[in-house]
């Protein structure tokens, strides 16, 4: 007897099916696929961006570009390639979905060899596999969660040690969300050998007599787009910054903090552990910084 499999209509909501791009492909996204083998899959052995569009531009993109090509050389990965068709498929994505505000999804995987195998497929062989995908996140700017800053919760740092490389395991920090929504909270914070090393999927900082504090670079954390734009401004505009890190009871007695990523912006926090920040709202140097970041990035957007 042969069984056929009718797959039974989806409902998206009010929400317009997006057009995406697989493998040199725009397709509807109910048609989109990609192999059950793909190691991105089954091996977590991809690599993923994500760009903001504001006015139908995108903020950043060189930045984002310049990250993708380290992260693929540090995982031996061939990049599939050039900046330049990146951007065209990043700017076809966003005229056909509409984007005026929101965000690129971008995801290359080692692709698939058609088994599973802990050694790596033979490149030569073996294309990988590109996914773009778009957002719509009207408000994303001008954000309510913004205003009202967000409350943290620490947890521990169990993620692997290569954190600068910005691959889809994100199992943890989902988790950390998880456990951050459970304490009523809107994020967690990230602690490793008594340190804070970053937010589930934003980089963090704090305040303290206007001196604005953030963990250095390392493998200990991912070298945020957000985080380098953000620290340039501040400098430009005279503010002082120091990179190194800091505890949670540092963070605690801070005048202020905030998070920066590509989805946020910046992001004042105003509660870490149940203990208020300063006001218990937004403070100053957030605010100005977020203000600062996205006039400027508006400009320069793409
Ligand atoms: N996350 N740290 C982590 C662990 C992140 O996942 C991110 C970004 C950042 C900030 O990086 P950037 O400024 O380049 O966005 C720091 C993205 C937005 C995400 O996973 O959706």
């Amino acid at each position: 007897m042969q069984w056929v499999y009718i797959r039974p209509l989806r409902s998206f909501g009010d929400r317009r099916m997006r057009t995406v791009y697989v493998n040199g492909e725009y397709l509807p996204e109910q048609e989109a696929t990609i192999s059950i083998f793909d190691r991105g899959f089954l091996m977590a052995d991809g690599v993923y961006e994500v760009t903001s569009v504001l006015d139908g531009k995108l903020i950043d993109f060189d930045g984002h570009a310049k990250r993708l090509r380290r992260s693929l050389g540090e995982l031996d990965m061939t990049n599939p390639m050039s900046s330049d068709d990146l951007l065209e498929i990043h700017r076809e994505l966003v005229r056909l979905n509409e984007i005026d505000e929101g965000l690129i999804y971008l995801q290359i995987t080692r692709g698939s060899d058609g088994d599973r195998d802990f050694a790596f497929p033979d490149p030569e062989t073996t294309a990988p596999t590109v996914v773009l995908f778009t957002q719509s996140k009207p408000g994303l700017a001008d954000s309510t969660a913004a205003k009202k800053g967000a409350k943290i919760i620490s947890i521990d740092d169990i993620r692997w040690g290569r954190r600068d490389i910005k691959t889809v395991q994100l199992l943890y920090p989902s988790m950390g969300k998880m456990m951050a929504k459970k304490a009523g909270c809107d994020d967690a914070w990230m602690i490793e050998d008594g340190y804070v090393t970053e937010g589930t999927g934003n980089n963090a900082y704090i305040v303290k007599d206007n001196t604005i504090i953030t963990r250095h670079l390392g493998n200990e954390i991912l070298h945020g787009i957000t985080r380098a734009a953000v620290l340039r401004m501040a400098r430009e505009a005279q503010m002082k910054v120091e990179e190194r890190s800091f505890t949670i009871e540092e963070a605690q007695e801070a005048d202020e903090a905030f998070t920066t990523s590509a989805s946020a912006f910046v992001m004042p926090v105003v509660e870490i552990d149940g203990v208020a920040l300063g006001e218990g709202v937004p403070g100053k140097v957030a605010t100005r910084l977020r203000e600062i970041y996205l006039q400027e990035m508006r400009n320069a957007a793409i």
